[in-house]
């Protein structure tokens, strides 16, 4: 098995199989594709991190995706959106705290009133930062108008997550309706790359019926696709939500966590340049979850900045962490947290993808 992995990984193209085998790995195998990962990572992106503010400025969402506390259909939760005001003010603590970035992320609304909000907010949050923070949006499927008027309006990344990149899957954890549809989420990823954006996407690992084949594949698309960032997290289930019938049949939570690590570890040797997410879900099963992930290839961290009185209501999954603490406190943790996985947090800088800047150079 040693060798075999020692193999795979002096390669510079994995097929299915080769990652199948990667994702298997335990003992000094796992050892050995940890370390690679986090030699890529030092030698194509440094020690560094780079923080996304993260507003989670409404719970609203019309969409009923099986897995997701903040579903349509579940009602245990109160609802919530930030006034204008308390979205801005959230941006100002970014700004004021050198965050090169903040993250928009909501439920998933499509309507005009939604639009203008979005691109009324967008303006606002560049005037009051004088142009420098960089701007992520993660509001979900729109039309390409919708996408190009809020790039027009400042938003340089978007970061929309497949779930999950077999169709069969995608369709066993979504309701079957043309609202939850495959080739449309498919269609809005390649609308937000040809626009121009940073196009982030990534996939719940973990989920019922899932296999390591099912996890190659995403992986392998995303190669494809040449994404320049890449989210992914555990899938935790929520009591709330139809999907927690499969519970008896989901792979331990440390084990999700495990293949977590090992997918971003993956991710990081096949796309040496993109950013990745330490993703928060890894904090709600293991404390060190997110620090363990920048140890071994990710290089982006999201601070939530949400106003605290609200954070509460955006469970996406049951155990969020940090849903007690405010905006300061989650700084000064985090940055203490960045630095004992012997990184540096960078601030004042959007922290782009090099990737990207290739990609567009051609
Ligand atoms: N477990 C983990 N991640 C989840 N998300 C939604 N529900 C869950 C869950 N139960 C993730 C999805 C979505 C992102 C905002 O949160 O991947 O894209
Ligand atoms: Fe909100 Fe899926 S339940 S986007």
């Amino acid at each position: 098995m040693l060798n075999t992995l020692e193999g795979i990984l002096k390669q510079d193209n994995f097929s299915s199989s080769d990652i199948v085998k990667l994702l298997s790995s335990d003992g000094e195998a796992r050892t050995l594709l940890f370390r690679k990962s986090a030699e890529v990572k030092e030698k194509y992106i440094g020690r560094k991190v780079w923080f996304r503010g993260l507003i989670e400025f409404s719970n609203v969402c019309g969409k009923d995706c099986l897995y997701c506390g903040i579903r349509k259909g579940n009602r245990n939760l109160v609802r919530y959106n930030l006034t204008d005001d308390e979205v801005l003010e959230a941006a100002r603590f970014a700004y004021v705290n050198r965050y090169g970035s903040i993250a928009l992320q909501s439920g998933e609304l499509e309507s005009p009133s939604v639009t203008g909000r979005i691109e009324n907010l967008l303006h606002k949050i560049k005037e009051l930062s004088n142009g420098e923070l960089g701007i992520t949006l993660s509001v979900g499927e729109q039309t390409p108008e919708v996408y190009k008027r809020w790039f027009d309006a400042g938003a340089h990344r978007y970061l929309l997550r497949v779930e999950s990149t077999n169709e069969t899957l995608y369709r066993k954890i979504h309701p079957g309706d043309i609202k939850h549809s495959f080739s449309r989420r498919m269609a809005c990823l390649k609308y937000l790359q040809d626009i121009g954006y940073q196009t982030g996407t990534g996939v719940m690992i973990g989920l019922p019926f899932q296999t390591l084949e099912d996890l190659a594949g995403d992986l392998l698309f995303m190669e494809e696709f040449d994404i320049d960032m890449c989210g992914m997290g555990p899938y935790i289930e929520h009591a709330d939500t139809p999907l927690i019938k499969h519970s008896g049949s989901l792979l331990p939570l440390k084990e999700r966590f495990d293949l977590t690590l090992k997918m971003i570890a993956i991710i990081r040797i096949m796309m040496k340049d993109i950013n990745i997410v330490a993703a928060t879900a890894l904090q709600a099963i293991d404390p060190i979850g997110r620090e363990k992930a920048v140890k071994i290839g990710a290089n982006i961290v999201m601070p939530n900045i949400t106003p605290g009185k609200y954070r509460d209501s955006y469970k996406l999954y049951d155990n969020k962490p940090c849903t007690d603490d405010s905006a300061e406190d989650c700084q000064s943790c985090l940055e203490a947290r960045i630095s004992l996985a012997d990184a540096e947090v960078i601030y004042g800088e959007w922290g782009d993808a090099i990737h990207y800047k290739k990609r567009l150079e051609g």
